[in-house]
């Protein structure tokens, strides 16, 4: 029986984490921790607080006695370190705090778990883990940087079943990547972010989670502990807060609010279902080498323009198909179109494209995004519309705040 510290549990991927591991495992248990920020919601997990696998903490991974506490009354095998402030734009408003959670959080996390782990010395002086236990920090492919848009309105990726590029990417690997997907994919540059890639960060955001990155493998090269690093493109799906791109831009059309979409809407981003990210993550606690780091994603490309068009498209169909839905709506069903996009000045140093490439994962691993964005985005628009009650008790008053403050007064 494998005991899973689980921090940010109540988040939008730590809480459909904590769903895929207590469906695929009976024999585990799990000690969710989460300092319930306005990003964290106990109701994400209600169902699964009630599962006697489960134990909840509320609290701050910054807080060194509390750590302490969990780890000297439970015999933890592995953390999982979601926990973590993620929002970009709340980071150019508020960057200590970032680094306060981000990277001071996940050193002391790391810390008392080397203190509960070590079981002796060897000759060499280094400390030895007991068998059985792992570090895993998630983290993000916002650390490698952005890369360029070679191709403005993007270029399909295989044509006659050659590469229309040629950077070092095998047709091979890619194959397996995109196994069971019809559509084959657009990319918008040459280059892909691979583990290898420089550490190159922009935002107070992914400085923060580079910094924390790189604590987590000096734990790894200084003491030898086991870990892992996972970095991951952009996640969408269910339980995700309405101030990222996707599920703001369907509240905002169902309320129908104008679709606040930064400069030109040309910035590409690389997504994948947040299910995908948590087989990946739960492949890497269990396979992935210590002391790796796994890029998890795969050939999603898409302009941030293009995706709230396609909300817009899909709200209207499942509208046509289940008329049921049309009393949820706030505005008539004949307005939502794109209309209802409205260009507001960019964010500060808006990075212009992510793209992974997860070859070494796929090879290593076996992991391939399953659900591909046609399926995966359609699925995401139906949860919003039946958990309509979920969206409204995730929406405070402090959030209402925040909302205006980012984007009325632009
Ligand atoms: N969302 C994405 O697209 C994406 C992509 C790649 C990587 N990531 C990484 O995945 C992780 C989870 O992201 P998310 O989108 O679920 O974030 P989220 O903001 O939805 O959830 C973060 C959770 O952490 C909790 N938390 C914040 N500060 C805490 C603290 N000091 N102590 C304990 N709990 C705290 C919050 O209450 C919340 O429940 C983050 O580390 C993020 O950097 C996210």
């Amino acid at each position: 029986m494998k005991t899973y510290l689980i921090t940010g549990g109540a988040g939008f991927i730590g809480a459909n984490f904590v769903k895929y591991m207590l469906k695929k495992y009976n024999d585990i248990n799990i000690i969710v921790l989460d300092k319930l920020t306005y990003a964290g919601n106990l109701g994400t997990i209600k169902k699964e607080l009630n599962d006697n696998r489960v134990k909840f903490v509320k609290g701050d991974i910054a807080n060194r006695e509390l750590i302490e506490y969990i780890f000297a009354n439970n015999n933890i095998n592995y953390v999982v370190n979601f926990a973590a402030e993620s929002h970009v734009d709340r980071s150019i408003e508020n960057p200590k705090l970032f680094l306060e959670t981000n990277i001071i959080g996940t050193q002391n996390l790391l810390d008392v778990a080397k203190a509960h782990w070590v079981i002796g010395k060897n000759e060499k002086g280094y400390p030895i883990f007991r068998d059985n236990v792992k570090f895993l920090q998630v983290s993000t492919d916002e650390v490698y940087g952005a890369l360029d848009r070679d191709f403005p309105d993007g270029k399909l990726l295989i044509e006659e079943k050659k590469l229309t590029i040629d950077n070092g990417l095998s047709l091979e690997e890619l194959n397996k990547v995109l196994k069971d997907r019809e559509v084959i994919p657009k990319i918008f540059g040459k280059k892909f972010f691979t583990e290898n890639t420089p550490l190159d960060p922009r935002s107070p955001y992914s400085s923060s989670k580079a910094g924390a990155d790189m604590i987590v493998r000096a734990y790894n090269e200084t003491y030898h502990m086991p870990i892992n690093i996972t970095r991951c493109s952009n996640n969408y799906g269910p339980y995700h807060f309405p101030e990222k791109l996707i599920p703001l831009m369907i509240k905002n059309v169902l309320e129908g609010k104008k679709l606040p979409v930064y400069g030109d809407g040309k910035q590409v981003r690389d997504w994948l279902y947040v299910e995908d990210h948590c087989k990946g993550i739960d492949m890497v606690i269990n396979g992935g080498k210590i002391g790796e780091i796994y890029n998890i994603g795969g050939f999603n490309e898409e302009q941030n323009i293009n995706i709230v068009k396609l909300i817009i498209k899909i709200i209207r169909e499942l509208i046509e198909e289940n008329t049921e839905y049309e009393k949820i709506l706030k505005i008539e069903k004949e307005n939502i179109n794109e209309e209802l996009i409205t260009y507001v000045q960019d964010r500060l140093g808006h990075d212009a494209r992510y793209a992974i490439d997860p070859s070494k994962t796929v090879k290593e691993l076996g992991f391939y995004p399953e659900t591909p964005f046609t399926v995966g985005i359609r699925k995401t628009i139906k949860w919003y519309l039946d958990n309509q009650e979920w969206v409204k008790e995730v929406v405070s008053g402090d959030y209402q705040k925040y909302y205006e403050k980012m984007y009325e007064s632009r």
